[in-house]
């Protein structure tokens, strides 16, 4: 089965936001959880890694800044905290007919752990596919930063905020070119503006693209 039909025998709608450290994402979610809400739309606004109480303790031992984790290791956290939250948060939630907004998703892994640390892109892709069954986005938002600019913006001092910026470069152009490569389901904004204007550009994609699947 085509993972976008999985989503779609599920019923509702999947929106992933992704971006480099400080780019504006978990912004973003909460902004277009509300504004849905207020428009009536059943909304589910969640994060990865994380999720359900398994995940959350699978994202301290990803975060947490004194953990020293081979790069297998930590891909293989994040994919088994994304095997948790797809079965108990996203397919639920989609099966009940919600937009499901979700801070982070598969590209995280392409863009972190394939581009960033280095491990093969096919293995990543592979890894994602087991841990998510096959459920992909039907869109996913882009938000593009430099990642300096990002780094000024955050306040985190997670283990992954702390790398070098050439890693934090390697995850921008990895991001940048997973959207190339798969243009129809990214929105790619530039994250270097106020965020009323990005969260304007992102809900009428993601109105957009809902009415589209119902249409087509
Ligand atoms: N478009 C924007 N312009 C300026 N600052 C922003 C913008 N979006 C988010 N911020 C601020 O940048 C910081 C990091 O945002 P956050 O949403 O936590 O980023 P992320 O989840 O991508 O790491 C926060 O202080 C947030 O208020
Ligand atoms: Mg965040």
């Amino acid at each position: 089965m085509k993972a976008v039909q999985l989503a779609d025998e599920l019923g509702s709608f999947f929106v992933t936001i992704e971006g480099v450290e400080g780019a504006g994402k978990s912004t973003l979610a909460r902004l277009l959880g509300e504004k849905l809400k207020h428009d009536g739309v059943q909304v589910v606004v969640t994060a990865e890694p994380g999720g359900d109480p398994v995940g959350e303790q699978i994202r301290q031992l990803l975060l947490n800044s004194s953990n020293t984790l081979t790069r297998k290791a930590e891909l293989l956290l994040f994919e088994a905290a994304r095997a948790q939250h797809v079965e108990r948060v996203i397919k639920p939630a989609l099966a009940n007919g919600a937009v499901v907004i979700c801070d982070r998703f598969t590209d995280s892994s392409l863009a972190y752990q394939g581009w960033g640390r280095g491990i093969n892109i096919s293995e990543v892709r592979m890894l994602n596919d087991y841990a998510t069954g096959g459920l992909r986005p039907h869109l996913t938002i882009l938000l593009d930063l430099p990642p300096e600019r990002g780094l000024v913006r955050t306040r985190s001092t997670d283990r992954f905020s702390r790398e070098c910026i050439e890693f934090h470069r390697a995850v921008r152009e990895g991001y940048l070119s997973i959207a190339r490569e798969e243009p129809e389901r990214f929105l790619v904004v530039n994250a270097d503006q106020p965020i009323e204007v990005v969260a304007a550009a992102a809900l009428d994609a993601i109105n957009s693209c809902r009415l589209g699947k119902e249409s087509g």
